[in-house]
C-alpha cells in the first residue's frame, strides 16, 4: 500500500492504521513546510512501516518503488485556501502538476493498482442547494477549489482513457490528532483547538455558518473502504459525517470538551470572506450505501479525543 502525503495529518492516520493491520506500507512525502507534514506523526512507526521523502512532482524520486503495490491512497496535497489566493503557483504545483506526474507514473508503473484521492468539498464553492449531493454544480470560489477539482477530473480521466481503477472522495472538514494546530493552514478549527488547550483566546468569524465535519478516524474508514470498493470506476463520492452545526455551536463544544479556553465572535475579515463557502453538509448517501461505512465518532466524542492528544503532544505541533 503506498500513501502519499503520509506525514500529514489524514494520510499519517490512515498509514498508522494500515500498519498496524499488517499491511506493507509505503509512505511519500516532501515534507512541505506550510502543510500538515510532521515526522512525529509517524513517531514508533519507524520499523512497521518504510518512509521515502520525495517530491510527487519529480517521478524520478519515486518511480522505481511503484511496482507492487495495490492501493495508492493520493493523500499529498496543499490545503490552506488563504495560501492558494497569496501563493496559487505553489497550490498549482502540489495540487495539480503533482498529481499528474503521480498518475502518468502509476499509468507507468502501476497501471492495475487502485487510486483513491482525497479530493474536497471546496470544488462545490458556495452551494445553491443542501445537503450537497454529488450533482450539485461545481463552482470553486478559490484557485486550491479549482487545482483540487482538476485533479479529481485528472483521476476520472485516467480512468475513462487507460482504464486506470480510480475513486475520489470528496472531504469535507476532517479535524483530529496529528492535524496541524500551529496556524489555521489545516483549517480554521486546527488554530481554534491549539488556543482551547492553551486556555486562550479563539475568534469565531460569523458563527452561523453551518458545517459537517469528519473525524479523522471515520475519515480513514473511508479510505479503507474506497480502497475496497469494486468495481472502482473513476467514480466521485461525497464523504461528510457528524450532522452539521453552527461554527458557534463548534465553538462552544470545543470549550466546553476541553474546559478550558473561550472564544470571540467577529466579523469575518474582507480577504477571507471572499473566499467563504458559507454554508455546507453533505448528503453521502451514496458512499454509504455502497459500502456501508458510516461515522463512529460524534463531534462531542471526536473533540474529546483531539483535545485529549493535544494536551499531551502540544509541544511537537507548535
Ligand atoms: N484536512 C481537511 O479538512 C481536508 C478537507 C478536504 C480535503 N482534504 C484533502 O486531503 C488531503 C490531505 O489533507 P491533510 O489535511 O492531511 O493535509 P496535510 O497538509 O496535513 O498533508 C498533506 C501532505 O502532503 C504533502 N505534500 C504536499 N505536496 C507534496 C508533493 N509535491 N509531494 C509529496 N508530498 C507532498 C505535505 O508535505 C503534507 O505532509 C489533501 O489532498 C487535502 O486537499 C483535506
Amino acid at each position: 500500500m503506498l500513501v502519499t502525503g503520509g506525514l500529514g495529518f489524514i494520510g499519517s492516520n490512515l498509514a498508522r492504521r494500515l500498519a498496524d493491520a499488517g499491511a506493507d506500507v509505503l509512505v511519500l512525502d516532501a515534507l512541505q513546510p506550510n502543510g500538515g507534514a510532521n515526522r512525529v506523526n509517524l513517531r514508533d512507526f519507524e520499523s512497521k512501516l518504510r518512509f521515502r521523502e520525495a517530491d510527487l512532482r519529480r517521478a524520478e524520486e519515486y518511480e522505481e518503488l511503484l511496482p507492487g503495490h495495490e492501493v495508492v491512497f493520493n493523500l499529498a496535497g496543499q490545503v490552506s485556501h488563504i495560501d492558494s489566493m497569496t501563493d496559487p503557483v505553489s497550490d498549482l504545483g502540489a495540487n495539480v502538476h503533482a498529481q499528474i506526474v503521480l498518475l502518468e507514473a502509476c499509468r507507468r508503473h502501476l497501471a492495475q493498482a487502485k487510486v483513491v484521492f482525497a479530493s474536497t468539498r471546496q470544488i462545490y464553492g458556495r452551494p445553491v442547494r443542501f445537503p450537497v449531493d454529488e450533482t450539485h454544480p461545481l463552482r470553486p470560489v478559490d484557485v486550491n477549489g479549482i487545482n483540487k477539482m482538476a485533479a479529481e477530473e485528472y483521476h476520472s480521466l485516467y480512468h475513462r482513457v487507460y482504464g486506470m481503477r480510480t475513486v475520489s472522495l470528496r472531504l469535507t472538514n476532517t479535524f483530529g490528532p496529528r492535524m496541524r494546530i500551529k496556524d489555521a493552514r489545516n483549517t480554521f478549527l486546527g488554530l481554534w483547538i491549539r488556543r482551547a488547550v492553551e486556555d486562550g483566546v479563539f475568534e469565531v468569524w460569523g458563527g452561523r455558518q453551518k458545517r459537517d465535519l469528519t473525524y479523522v478516524e471515520d475519515a480513514v474508514d473511508a479510505f479503507l473502504a474506497a480502497g475496497a470498493l469494486e468495481p472502482a470506476t473513476g467514480r466521485v463520492f461525497n464523504i461528510g459525517g457528524i450532522p452539521p452545526v453552527t461554527l458557534a455551536e463548534l465553538a462552544q463544544q470545543l470549550v466546553e470538551v476541553s474546559g478550558r479556553g473561550r472564544y470571540e465572535t467577529k466579523e469575518f475579515p474582507p480577504e477571507f470572506r471572499r473566499i467563504d463557502i458559507g454554508d455546507y453538509f453533505a448528503d453521502d448517501r451514496l458512499f454509504r450505501s455502497l459500502t456501508g461505512w458510516a461515522p463512529r465518532f460524534s463531534l462531542r466524542e471526536g473533540l474529546k479525543q483531539t483535545v485529549a492528544f493535544y494536551q499531551e503532544y502540544l509541544t511537537d505541533y507548535v
